[in-house]
């Protein structure tokens, strides 16, 4: 199949381009749309076939369940039943926005967008777009982020285009998200918040709401976590982390030494503050450590770039894990695998 690339400015919104993104995802074909955090990859989240249609475009094995993205509040109840209070107030002050809730479905969601479990992910996201599109396709859109399974989420159209040309029917290309990396999933056990992935909606922001939150560990008993495949957001060049501290910079330089003698070709994703702390290497700058947001609007387009360069490892500088700096970490420490 032919993709075509519809160039939509979500300022000025064209509404002839959303009405033709909307139709086609209405015959269940399938549409990428910029959001506010990445590109989403959509199909008719009521349509199975469509649906289905995600997973094999995606390569995305089939027990990795989809998130539907509705474009208002009251959309949420077709979709869901027993919504606890802290969802409520969660999605009260989120909504629109990096926010996932995962709820007990209602059987109007098919199986497939849940691979089977009785919980579905919804989120209502603020991009311009990705709403206006929802709204005209009259219908709840599943979406996972548009990359390949396990590569990096895609921050502009030409990274759907490069994972993805000619696996689905249409990429809007709204150019980048305001916030570039993934929403928040929340879960609720009993009376626990439970982040199932962090993401553009910080830790600490939730805790404000709803007293607390905890972060899903691997080893939660008893709820799903998102991630239980161990890479995950990986460029095609091997990641190594070097996580904040005393000596991280030395720490780099000796790595990158290191691998250059033993034949590879490593590039340094570091830290503004260590900006000329390299000299000989080859660097790129994520932002600064004190700067998470704009770490994680740069992340993965950085991860893009050092393959579309031809480096086989990336040494990564990593960064406080306060803010959207756990959300930047997790996907690093992602990216780099087991230990
Ligand atoms: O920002 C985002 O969330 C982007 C944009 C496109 O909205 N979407 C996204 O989708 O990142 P995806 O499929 O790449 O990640 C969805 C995550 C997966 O890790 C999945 O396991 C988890 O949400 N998830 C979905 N449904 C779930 C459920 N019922 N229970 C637990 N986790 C769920
Ligand atoms: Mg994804």
């Amino acid at each position: 199949m032919k993709t075509l690339v519809v160039p939509i400015d979500p300022l000025n919104i064209d509404v002839g381009k959303i009405d033709e993104a909307a139709a086609t995802i209405k015959r269940g074909g399938l549409v990428a749309f910029p959001t506010e955090t990445v590109y989403g990859l959509g199909a008719d989240a009521l349509n199975a076939e469509a649906v289905a249609g995600i997973f094999s475009a995606k390569k995305r094995p089939l027990d990795d369940p989809l998130i539907v993205h509705i474009s208002q509040k009251s959309d949420l109840s077709r979709l869901t039943v027993q919504v606890p209070e802290k969802a409520v107030r969660l999605i009260e002050k989120f909504w629109p926005g990096p926010l996932t809730v995962v709820l007990k479905k209602t059987s109007l969601v098919p199986d497939i967008v849940t691979t089977g479990l009785n919980t579905v992910a919804v989120r209502m996201p603020s991009g311009a777009i990705a709403l206006r599109l929802i709204d005209a396709a009259q219908t709840p859109i599943a979406a996972p982020s548009a990359n390949l399974f396990g590569r990096p989420s895609p921050t502009l159209a030409e990274h759907v285009i490069s994972d993805m040309e000619g696996r689905l029917d249409m990429v809007i290309d709204g150019g980048a998200p305001e916030i570039g990396i993934e929403s928040t999933v929340v879960a609720f056990r009993g009376d626990e918040v439970v982040v199932l992935r962090p993401g553009g909606t910080t830790i600490e922001q939730i805790q404000e709401v709803t007293g607390s939150a905890v972060l899903c560990s691997e080893n939660s008993p008893s709820i799903e976590c998102p991630g239980k495949y161990p890479q995950h957001y990986s460029p095609n060049a091997r990641v190594v982390l070097v996580g904040p501290g005393r000596g991280q910079a030395a720490k780099v330089m000796e790595l990158a030494e290191n691998f250059k003698k033993a034949g590879h070709r490593p590039g340094i994703m570091c830290v503004e503050e260590h900006a000329g702390a390299f000299p000989g290497q080859d660097t790129k700058i994520l932002g600064s450590a004190e700067d998470a947001e704009l770490c994680a609007s740069r992340l993965f387009s950085i991860f893009r770039e050092f393959d579309g360069e031809g480096y086989d490892i990336i040494i990564a500088e990593g960064i406080p894990e306060q803010g959207l700096g756990l959300a930047v970490m997790n996907r690093i420490r992602k990216a780099a695998g087991p230990a």
